[in-house]
């Protein structure tokens, strides 16, 4: 059974370059590459230099020239607003069009960033792919960040101009975008000549005269553009993500690589074909959403789903089944948490029964551990493969995976499987220097990484070095602990960084202290995540207030908590912030956060030989108590 992927993954670490020029070979290009691998200035590795090539082509406009356009291209289902429309690769490439005419009108060119903060509608997907079609660099917010973190990436990015709709829909509560997306500019140093907001009948955003213009005013009298060529090294889109601090980094994506690597994984890894239904239940705000609600399914000439929804309360845990069976999936991606949800409200799976779920083929699980009662449940109520894979925003597509289009379907529990082919995955300790197997150490990828992985942080080339090559030299840094067991399958432990993962959502609990410790009474901080049943971690912040201060704690709880939420923005789950006297801290000062995790999650500890205080760890374990946490749990 491990043939073809022991074969794969071997010829992509004997010779890279044919393997993935291989690959190239099933995209459409301008022009081919000089190089495939071009290595002239390390360690910053590009993929086929030279080249010339168009994303939105290879997404749309080839498939159409292949026979494909009256094929359903996106199928937005939309429980919240009780919508549903089907675009074919015609239809969509008619509106793609004309959305990038509406952007080269207003200047927008080669190179000039754009940035999209939108909710799950057709609109976003569509100015995705029309900044792909004109050479723009998108950069996608998250509808569920606040007006300061929407600030902080349009600071960076330096977008001409911000695409965004009047509100989204959080199950049934409408959720206003403009106020946020005016606060960002009025914040931001860096101005937009224009926002173009998609009015949605639901609410109605104020327009500011002279920047805001309407999105469907402009579509109806934009005249269709054509692709324009770009290099293969130029980038496609800048993704921000959480890193150690408050200030987020600006993942790029280049074009020749991405299309390549991405268009090769959904036969490889995900075993769909041109034609076939893909689902991957996420957001497009994310690295998943990016990869595999918009851009793959479309290279593959898949229909892929844009969904609107929860997978609870919209109406009900049957909603996913639903659209399995309506729109006959074959291939569902989504984060563990949803299936936790889904298992809380129907644990016996009774909605399960009510559809036709022939057609759905294969379950594909990211963005946080899989636990083993998901596993489970999900295995027994759907009797088909469910596939836990690892991968992360700078990497844009598996590390390590079931790559079941190589017919390699083996499942070890708690692990992710195998590294995909072209990843040269390694455990080192801290030296440097490789471990054995099955013991714990860094999860390191020896360079160079494949196509459709990052290449640098945007305008931070230092900062790409800093944060993943430094570390470990040779090596790319996933920031992630594991281990790979004498069969050569992989364990992903813990992040080795701050990082917390919370309801598939990356967040940096240093970015939370940052905020609490702005808060005036605030002395000093620390925020961790601990394991939650539903979200698989949330974070919860001590505070130590300066002397003297008299205030009532419980409105500094709260105030911190609200801070939290207009600063990040509700996805940060912060909802549970303590006083406390003082913090357990080592000889040096440093404050024992793992030990405070291990103990809130009422998991084995060793007091550390260098702390400073026992007592006050005692202390931290009373207030854990008082919240529920450590032994309170079992
Ligand atoms: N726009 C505005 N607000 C948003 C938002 C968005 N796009 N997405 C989430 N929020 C808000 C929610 O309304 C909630 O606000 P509240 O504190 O006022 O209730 C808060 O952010 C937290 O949201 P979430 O983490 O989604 O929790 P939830 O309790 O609403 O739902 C799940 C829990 C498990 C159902 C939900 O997280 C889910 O569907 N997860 C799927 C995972 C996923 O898509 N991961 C992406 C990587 S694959
Ligand atoms: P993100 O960049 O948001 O995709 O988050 C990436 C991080 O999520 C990884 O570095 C891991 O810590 C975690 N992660 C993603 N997928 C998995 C998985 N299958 N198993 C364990 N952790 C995962």
């Amino acid at each position: 059974m491990d043939n073809l992927y022991e074969e794969a993954y071997r010829q992509s670490m004997e010779d890279p370059e044919d393997f993935w020029e291989k690959a190239a070979n099933e995209c459409h290009w301008y022009k081919k590459w000089d190089k495939v691998l071009d290595d002239s200035n390390k360690p910053f590795y590009r993929w086929f230099s030279g080249g010339e090539i168009n994303t939105c082509y290879n997404a749309l406009d080839w498939h159409i020239e292949n026979g494909r356009g009256n094929q359903a291209a996106l199928i937005y289902d939309s429980p919240v607003t009780n919508n549903k429309k089907i675009y074919t690769y015609l239809e969509l490439r008619e509106k793609v069009a004309k959305f990038g005419g509406v952007l080269a009108g207003l200047g927008v060119s080669k190179g000039d960033r754009v940035l999209i903060y939108m909710p799950m509608i057709p609109q976003a997907a569509i100015a995705m792919l029309a900044c792909a079609r004109i050479g723009a660099v998108h950069s996608v917010v998250f509808g569920g960040f606040a007006a300061n973190e929407l600030a902080t990436r349009i600071n960076d990015a330096k977008p001409k101009v911000i695409i965004s709709a009047s509100c989204g829909i959080e199950v049934t509560k409408i959720i206003p975008y403009k106020h946020l997306l005016d606060g960002a500019v009025e914040m931001a140093e860096a101005k937009p000549e224009h926002c173009i907001i998609f009015q949605r009948s639901m609410e109605k955003a104020e327009m500011i005269n002279g920047r805001d213009l309407d999105w469907n005013s402009l579509m109806a009298k934009a005249e269709p553009v054509d692709c324009v060529p770009v290099a293969a090294t130029d980038p496609l889109y800048i993704l921000y993500t959480s890193g150690t601090t408050g200030v987020p980094k600006g993942v790029v994506r280049d074009n020749g690589g991405h299309v390549v690597a991405l268009k090769w994984s959904m036969k490889a890894i995900y075993n769909v074909d041109a034609g076939d239904v893909y689902w991957a239940a996420s957001d497009v705000g994310w690295v998943v959403g990016h990869s595999y609600i918009i851009y793959a399914p479309l290279f593959m000439g898949c229909t892929t789903i844009l969904f609107e929804g929860k997978p609870v309360g919209t109406p009900d845990a049957g909603v996913f089944w639903r659209v399995i069976a309506e729109h006959k999936v074959k291939c569902l991606f989504t984060a563990p948490t949803a299936f936790r949800a889904i298992k809380r409200e129907d644990p016996s799976g009774e909605l399960i029964k009510n559809y036709d779920l022939s057609s759905f083929k294969t379950l594909f699980l990211a963005g946080e551990r899989l636990d083993p009662d998901t596993l489970k449940w999900a295995e027994n109520k759907l009797g088909i493969p469910v596939i836990d894979h690892w991968w992360q925003t700078e990497t844009g597509w598996a590390i390590c995976a079931n790559c079941l289009g190589l017919h390699h379907y083996q499942v070890k529990k708690g692990s992710p499987t195998k590294p995909a082919p072209g990843w040269n995955l390694q455990v080192v300790d801290q030296n440097n220097q490789q471990v054995k197997a099955g013991e714990i150490g860094a999860l390191v990828v020896k360079l160079p990484l494949p196509p459709g992985t990052l290449p640098t942080l945007w305008n931070n080339d230092q900062g790409y070095i800093d944060s993943y090559l430094e570390e470990f030299p040779g090596y790319y840094k996933t920031a992630d602990a594991g281990y790979i067991d004498e069969q050569g399958y992989v364990f992903v432990m813990a992040r080795t960084d701050d990082i917390i993962n919370v309801a598939g959502h990356r967040l940096s609990t240093g970015a939370m202290e940052e905020i609490l410790a702005d808060h005036p009474d605030v002395a000093e901080c620390a925020v961790l995540g601990v394991d939650d049943k539903l979200k698989g971690q949330v974070p919860i912040g001590f505070l130590v207030l300066n002397a003297g201060v008299t205030k009532d704690h419980n409105e500094i709880e709260k105030e911190t908590v609200q801070m939290v939420r207009e600063r990040i923005g509700p996805v940060a789950a912060f909802k549970t912030a303590m006083v406390v006297k003082r913090l357990p801290k080592t000889r040096s000062g440093k404050i024992l956060r793992g030990t405070i995790q291990k103990i809130a999650d009422n998991k084995a500890f060793k007091v550390p030989a260098t702390i400073d205080n026992p007592v006050i760890l005692n202390e931290m374990e009373q207030a854990l108590l008082n919240l529920g946490y450590g032994k309170a749990r079992k």
